[in-house]
């Protein structure tokens, strides 16, 4: 019997893995604290403030001190505010203050740990879709990852889809204009949908998703914003939206979420119009493995265990693209479906986007 050599362990390396895991526990940790920084508004009332003591930010969000001190020190610790040791003064830089208490800015990423820490909450269950290979349902999950989901997604949407997503399809911008017909499928909490009504006032909006609470909220969203008179919203799956002659369809960031994309490809086919178009914005990723081994590709990698592979295999036909499907993947889907047209129009450090016509 061969005798097993015990491998060889280089300290160093070793050491070097330890600092970086350590980072990483800390890290994992502070992602509660920054969804209750954001949720209890400790960053906004920081921002712009200059240093400050913790009684003061106590003060300022009607919140406990000794947890607001501890609070600081975490954020200290992990860069996101610097600390005085002579005033025992905490400040928000303005970099800092641009990701953590700007909701409206392109670099917020509030929702993005919104979304992770409810993510989390489904340990249990896809520990056990690990052995059992069952699917786990968008709607299986706590109501975190729709709402944090749009709140994640949402900057990256303001700063594109109007500027440079919508300009970058073939005569799309110009029907928008004078007034299109539009189905934003997969729609979520409708936040796309609700930046195309408000920049396309004579176009009509309907959003699809296929989980009624996300639909509920994108109705409540869209009643407040004053847009219901050309934006609505309906449950339906992207198999089997209702109505035709559409000039355009969207789907962002769902469709590799879908248990049968292709069927839902065929689907948006015949619901075009002839000359309609199909935006779909998917998550940025290459189409090998070792092309997506980065800081993107990881997060991605991470959601798609927990979020996207489950959804996929919670359905019908259960694909599972995963979140890092890349092109070459839904090139395949759109020309199973008999779209004669596809090609990538845009690219964001997070996102691929294509337009496809039949
Ligand atoms: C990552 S979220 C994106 C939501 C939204 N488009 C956005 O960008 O904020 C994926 C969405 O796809 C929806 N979804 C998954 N499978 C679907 C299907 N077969 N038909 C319609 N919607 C589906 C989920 O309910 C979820 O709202």
């Amino acid at each position: 019997m061969a005798v097993q050599q015990a491998p060889v362990v280089d300290q160093d390396k070793l050491m070097a893995f330890l600092g970086q895991v350590i980072g990483e526990l800390g890290a994992t940790v502070n992602a509660g604290l920054i969804v209750i920084g954001d949720k209890l508004g400790l960053y906004r009332a920081m921002a712009g403030a200059g240093p400050i003591t913790s009684s003061e930010l106590a003060d300022k969000t009607g919140t406990a001190e000794r947890y607001i001190r501890e609070w600081l020190n975490a954020q200290a610790a992990g860069g996101f505010v610097t600390y005085d040791p002579a005033t025992k003064r905490y400040e928000l830089p303005a970099e800092q203050a641009m990701a953590l208490a700007d909701e409206n800015s392109p670099a917020f990423v509030g929702g993005a740990f919104e979304l992770a820490t409810a993510t989390l909450k489904s340990i249990p269950h896809i520990q056990e879709s690990f052995k059992t290979g069952a699917g786990f349902g968008w709607h299986e999950h706590d109501l975190g990852v729709s709402t944090g989901c749009e709140r994640f997604f949402r900057p990256g949407y303001n700063a594109n889809l109007v500027s440079t997503w919508i300009p970058a399809l073939d005569g799309v911008e110009e029907k928008l204009r004078v007034g299109a017909t539009v189905a934003d499928v997969g729609c979520g909490l409708g936040a796309s949908s609700r930046l195309m009504a408000q920049a396309y006032p004579k176009s009509h909006i309907t959003g699809f998703d296929y989980h009624k609470e996300s639909i509920d909220l994108a109705k409540q969203k869209a009643r407040t914003e004053g847009l219901s008179d050309r934006l609505k919203f309906d449950v339906a799956p992207a198999q089997k939206f209702p109505g035709t002659g559409y000039d355009l369809v969207t789907m962002f960031d769902c469709l590799h979420d879908m248990g049968d994309p292709v069927g839902a490809a065929r689907h948006v086919r015949q619901a075009l119009a002839p000359d309609g178009t199909w935006l779909i914005v998917e998550p940025i990723a290459g189409d090998s493995v070792e092309q997506n081994l980065n800081p993107v590709g990881r997060a991605y990698y991470a959601f798609s265990n927990f979020l996207c592979t489950p959804s996929s295999l919670s359905q019908d036909v259960g694909l599972a693209l995963g979140a890092q499907a890349g092109q070459k993947k839904i090139h395949d889907v759109v020309t199973a479906a008999g779209f004669t047209r596809f090609r990538k129009v845009g690219e964001t450090p997070f996102n691929l986007v294509y337009e496809a016509r039949p």
